[in-house]
């Protein structure tokens, strides 16, 4: 299959896209045993690319992944990355898998991790399009216990997002134990009478980027967001619900399982923390 885009990088080499292959013995082959991370960059500049750099370092540790390079060495390759691509806006994915090895699955002795990078055009939602806001579905949240890790395994998201596309929805939310977790791709805001809360960033769910963002958003408005458990009742009483990552942004959900959120439309918090989004952007800076 012909893949469209400019070069790609592997391991210490840039490939036009066709041309970038690894061994089938890869253990991200074979396991899914890698970690990775998504990075919007917006007019040629990574997005907050320190807090993406910093999670991936820590999420390489965390499952016993050489870190390969320093955060100066990830921070000047992303740089030449976005360099080489045609487009203004782009959505940056970083891979780093424990390489080639024999098939078992406890770690290779002396482990060689793969790196891969590419970028692809970002597409920015115009300000009338994000208003008009876009359709969630709900599941439960099937997936393993440790939500923390940003691991290549992706089976239950790419479950999880077919079935939101089947009922033609952007995201799918998930629910654990009678509570929101987040989505299969992105992290949840639930918003009642004008107070905005969002999952516990514990072990069962992904501390985003995004929701750091949004965060500091919230808080310079007056609003700071309260982290706790936040249960399905709740969440179909919301007045309003908002997705966050950095390949969606921030998203404003205003109908669950073919149900209003709220009014039905996009709220006032969406507004700001859209609008706040969308400075930090241009300024190129959280
Ligand atoms: N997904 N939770 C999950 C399960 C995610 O996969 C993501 C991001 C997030 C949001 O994290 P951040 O704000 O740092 O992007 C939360 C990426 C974008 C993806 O898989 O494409």
């Amino acid at each position: 299959m012909n893949i469209p885009g400019s070069d790609v990088y592997l391991n210490g080499q840039w490939l036009p896209r066709g041309e970038a292959k690894v061994s089938a013995f890869d253990r991200g082959f074979i396991f899914g045993d890698g970690i990775y991370e998504v990075v919007p960059a917006y007019g040629r500049k990574p997005f907050l690319l320190d807090r993406h750099i910093k999670r991936m370092l820590e999420n390489l540790a965390k499952v016993g992944i050489p870190g390969i390079h320093s955060e100066a060495e990830w921070t000047a390759l992303v740089q030449e990355l976005v360099d080489r691509q045609e487009f203004e806006d782009q959505k940056i994915y970083l891979q780093v898998t424990r390489g080639m090895a024999p098939r078992l699955h406890s770690f290779p002795e002396q482990p060689e991790p793969t790196v891969f990078m590419f970028a692809d055009e970002m597409t920015i939602l115009s300000d009338e399009r994000a208003k008009e806001g876009f359709a969630g579905v709900t599941t439960t949240d099937f997936r393993w216990l440790r939500g923390d890790i940003k691991s290549i395994s992706l089976m239950a998201a790419v479950l999880g997002s077919e079935e939101a596309r089947k009922h033609g929805a952007t995201e799918l939310l998930f629910l654990r134990d009678g509570v929101v977790t987040e989505g299969a791709s992105s992290n949840v805001l639930v918003c009642k009478d004008g107070a905005i809360s969002s999952p516990v960033l514990d072990k069962r769910v992904l501390s985003g980027v995004t929701v750091s963002l949004a965060d500091e958003i919230a808080k310079q408005a007056g609003m700071p967001i309260t982290y706790r458990d936040i249960s399905e009742a709740e969440l179909r009483a919301a007045d309003e619900v908002m997705i966050t990552s950095s390949g969606k942004e921030v998203v404003a959900i205003v109908t669950l399982d073919g149900k209003p959120v709220g009014t039905g439309a996009s709220g006032p918090i969406f507004a700001k923390l859209w609008a706040g989004y969308r400075a930090a952007a241009a300024a190129g800076n959280g």
